[in-house]
């Protein structure tokens, strides 16, 4: 069965947790899609760990829909929800809904997200009066490192607690289906989470949050450069994809890679009349 925002919906009322993570590809997309994951969010976080770059802002369009429509190809099931990349709508709510239309038709979402709190709400309001469907993202949003200061826990103090209640009332008004909380005490989510009628969906922001998402090459150990405080490695595939790059490498050198069943046959007098 489809999961879509109502099965979202209904999950929160009835106290089921939300399973989400991130994917870019068709391959791992099945698998996520094979394992019963409800939601695949095709992150922006495809500028770290897919293309290398130190950050998001640089991620285009173009490459969200390009590893969007990668995934859409594989999910049945699986609600394919699509970041909007940085400046692709903090111009106007005319940018937002045009360019929300666009990971629709073509990277063929089920629902986009943005990041922003009550700022964001014109933008949120008039994708969602355009059928789309709004997934925001409060907390630590990394389309704004640069003002943020660094990637650090939002919401300690309690100026920044308050703004974020205030924010997640205001992005629920506007009409977005769910929430990310992304970096924030785990006390003040399950606060947040109590005060809303949509889920929210957490990355380290504790366990009181209605779902979870993480970055799928953290959880299954494949990205090495950092691991953040709240992620668990449920795998170590980035060591067993060495070892087997590594035999590879050992056994193409050896000259016992490909062997007589990997390779194709030709008849001998075939052969006998090209020499
Ligand atoms: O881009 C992303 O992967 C995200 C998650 C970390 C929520 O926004």
């Amino acid at each position: 069965m489809k999961n879509t925002t109502a099965t979202f919906l209904q999950m929160k009322q009835q106290g089921e947790k939300i399973s989400m993570l991130t994917c870019y590809d068709y391959s791992t997309a099945k698998l996520e899609e094979e394992a019963g994951i409800n939601g695949i969010l095709v992150g922006d976080s495809l500028g770290n760990v897919m293309l290398g770059l130190p950050d998001t802002i640089s991620v285009t369009m173009e490459d969200m829909i390009t590893f969007g429509r990668a995934v859409a190809r594989a999910c049945h099931d699986t609600m394919v929800v699509i970041d909007m990349p940085f400046m692709s709508y903090q111009v106007s709510a005319e940018q937002a809904v045009q360019n929300a239309g666009r990971l629709m038709k073509e990277g063929r979402a089920n629902a986009v997200k943005l990041e922003g709190g009550a700022a964001a709400c014109p933008q949120i309001r008039a994708i969602t009066n355009a059928g789309i469907p709004v997934m925001a993202h409060l907390g630590l949003t990394p389309q704004s490192v640069n003002a943020l200061g660094g990637n650090r826990v939002q919401g300690k103090s309690e100026a920044g607690a308050k703004r974020l209640v205030e924010d997640a009332l205001a992005i629920q008004a506007a009409g977005a289906f769910a929430v990310v909380l992304e970096c924030i005490p785990a006390r003040l989510a399950e606060l947040i989470t109590s005060k809303l009628d949509i889920p929210t969906i957490g990355i380290g922001a504790g366990a009181g949050c209605d779902g979870q998402i993480l970055v799928y090459q953290d959880m299954l150990g494949l990205f090495s450069e950092y691991t953040p405080k709240f992620v668990r490695h449920f795998a170590e595939l980035g060591g067993a994809m060495k070892e087997a790059f590594q035999h590879y490498d050992a056994e193409v050198k050896a000259g016992s890679f490909p062997g007589a069943e990997h390779s194709f046959k030709i008849d001998d007098d075939v052969l006998s009349r090209l020499y």
